[in-house]
């Protein structure tokens, strides 16, 4: 059982979590939700024990396990040892074995008088082995490996050899081989593509353990959880719902409509009662304990009138275009590339014109993120030709922030692309929600929605003509999405994109699909939608 009590947490003068207090049952599966920056990330880092709070106690069930949301940055993958080796070291399996086949050895070489002893030890390991689940183990990490759609990992292979994307989904099948009595995740569906999303969704409702997670996914929400928490970002406290995300928004519609009814009653009574007021005023002294009776009937009113909940405030921003490129924007020919042996793509040949809004799909592995990498090169291709026309601006959204300096402030990060004019580079910052001193945070603080908005912000500053997404709205929260995604679909460049967020594209209103592997572009319309969804 995870109890979580009184938890206080502020970074400076911020105040972020006042008094959080809840439960998880063995076997109840919560969902924490709150917009960007509320502090989720935070929280679950202090109930894994790896962040001290302010002031409270987290009591843990015995063996838990805890999946960042950063995880592309955070070192802690062994990088000695093979995939096997990794997984199994989350049970202690690996040690196991290593006795086991030592024992082995020494048996084989042993004389006489070691023998019984060594004997012994040797069918204490066994037993380890047995209660370790050993004999089924290859079998699960294999399906855990299957599962998350992780191409071209076997058991044998070197961690060393994978590459980021790989070792942060390695990450999860290691968790998830762990089996621990309470999973704690923090957003684990952005890393995968659909199909494994759905994948962990599933696994996720059969899991027999305890469950927190973080997630903008609304689906994930809705098929693997018992119960909602929501941490409000103006109080800082937790909101406990029970069931699913959509309960919770029929709850919490409800409550918002029984609020702005009770409302509505009061100003109507309050209006009445001035009137009536009012009117006494005019029979003068007559009158008067008459009306300080009904005045102080308003006040009362007044004062017990709902505070309704203020709207999140909420990023403005649109993507300027400082000079047009030429017609021909980009185009590529006969591309190829392969990773060592394992093929990637080859000979895609497309055009790419001044105002087209092009959106690759694929499935995961399929090399989306690989081929913008090439186009823009920042990895070189094996053969081919990219030919950028004349006055091409990019502006890149990396998937992951790899784009950001970790090191750097906001402000400094930001000031990089418009030296000369800190004026406008405040402005578009507080646009993003950079306001006042937060512009004096380091990025390796900020939240992954955070994140997010400044490389955002970053594009808007240097004004490209050619956008070159990878999937830009993972760690925004729902709000968020839609008003980037609003924006860009008023965007007057060129744009090339990756993702598999159907809303958005709805928003971005793109011409054309380009199908990967195979390269092809087709026209866009609405019967694509599931296959983005897929992809
Ligand atoms: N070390 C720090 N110093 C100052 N501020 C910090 C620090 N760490 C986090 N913050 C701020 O605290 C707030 C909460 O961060 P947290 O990562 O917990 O948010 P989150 O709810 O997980 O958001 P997201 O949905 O964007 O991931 C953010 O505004 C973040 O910038
Ligand atoms: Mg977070």
């Amino acid at each position: 059982m995870l109890q979580v009590n009184r938890l206080q947490l502020s970074y400076g003068a911020r105040l972020i979590l006042d008094n959080v207090s809840f439960t998880v049952a063995p076997g109840e599966k919560a969902g924490l939700i709150g917009v960007n920056g509320a502090g989720k990330s935070s929280m679950l880092k202090i109930v894994a024990g790896l962040m001290e709070s302010d002031g409270g106690s987290v009591s843990r069930p015995r063996t838990f396990g805890y999946l960042s949301q950063d995880i592309a940055h955070e070192e802690g993958t062994a990088e000695q040892g093979t995939v096997r080796d990794f997984v199994f070291n989350s049970t202690g399996l690996d040690t196991a074995v290593q006795e086991y086949e030592s024992l082995s050895l020494q048996i084989a070489n042993a004389d006489g008088n070691d023998l019984e002893d060594l004997l012994e030890h040797f069918a204490q390991a066994q037993d380890s082995l047995e209660r370790l689940g050993y004999y089924e183990a290859d079998a699960r990490c294999e399906e855990l490996i299957a599962g998350l759609n992780i191409g071209g990992m076997t058991l044998d292979r070197a961690v060393s050899t994978l590459s980021g994307g790989q070792k942060t989904k390695l990450a999860l099948v290691r968790l998830l081989f762990q089996s621990p009595e309470l999973l704690l995740l923090d957003e684990p569906t952005n890393f995968l593509d659909v199909e494994a999303a759905g994948w962990l969704m599933e696994f996720l409702q059969d899991y027999r353990g305890a469950l927190l997670i973080i997630s903008h996914d609304l689906d994930l929400l809705d098929r693997s959880i018992t119960k909602i928490l929501r941490l409000n970002e103006f109080t800082h406290q937790l909101e406990e719902y029970r069931g699913t995300y959509s309960n919770y928004l029929t709850q919490t519609g409800d409550a918002q409509a029984l609020l702005e009814k009770t409302k509505k009653q009061q100003e109507r009574e309050i209006s009445r009662l001035r009137k009536t007021s009012d009117r006494l005023r005019r029979f003068g002294a007559t009158r008067v304990s008459q009306r300080r009776s009904i005045d102080r009937r308003i006040a009362e009113l007044e004062s017990s009138q709902p505070d309704l909940p203020q709207e999140s405030r909420r990023i403005k921003i649109g993507f300027p275009v400082r000079q047009q490129s030429s017609q021909l924007v980009l185009m590529a020919e006969q591309l190829s590339k392969s990773y060592g042996s394992k093929e990637i793509f080859n000979n895609i040949s497309f055009e790419l014109e001044r105002g087209q809004r092009l959106v690759v799909v694929g499935l995961n592995g399929a090399g989306k993120t690989t081929l913008l990498k090439t186009l823009l090169g920042v990895t070189p291709l094996n053969s081919g030709e990219v030919i950028m026309g004349d006055r091409v601006h990019v502006g890149y959204y990396a998937q992951e922030n790899e784009g950001l300096d970790y090191e750097n402030t906001v402000l400094h990060e930001a000031s990089d692309i418009l030296p000369d004019n800190i004026k406008r580079v405040r402005s578009i910052l507080g646009r993003f929600l950079f306001n006042g001193e937060r512009v004096f945070q380091k990025i390796k603080t900020l939240s992954g929605g955070e994140k997010t908005r400044l490389a955002l912000a970053k594009m808007v500053l240097d004004g490209p003509n050619l956008l070159v997404l990878d999937e830009p709205t993972t760690h925004l929260d729902a709000t968020s999405r839609n008003i980037v995604g609003e924006a860009l679909g008023d965007y007057n460049g060129t744009i090339l994109t990756v993702t598999h967020d159907v809303e958005f594209v709805r928003n971005l209103k793109p011409d054309s699909l380009l199908l990967m592997p195979e390269g092809r572009i087709v026209h866009y319309d609405a019967r694509y939608d599931e296959l983005l969804e897929r992809a």
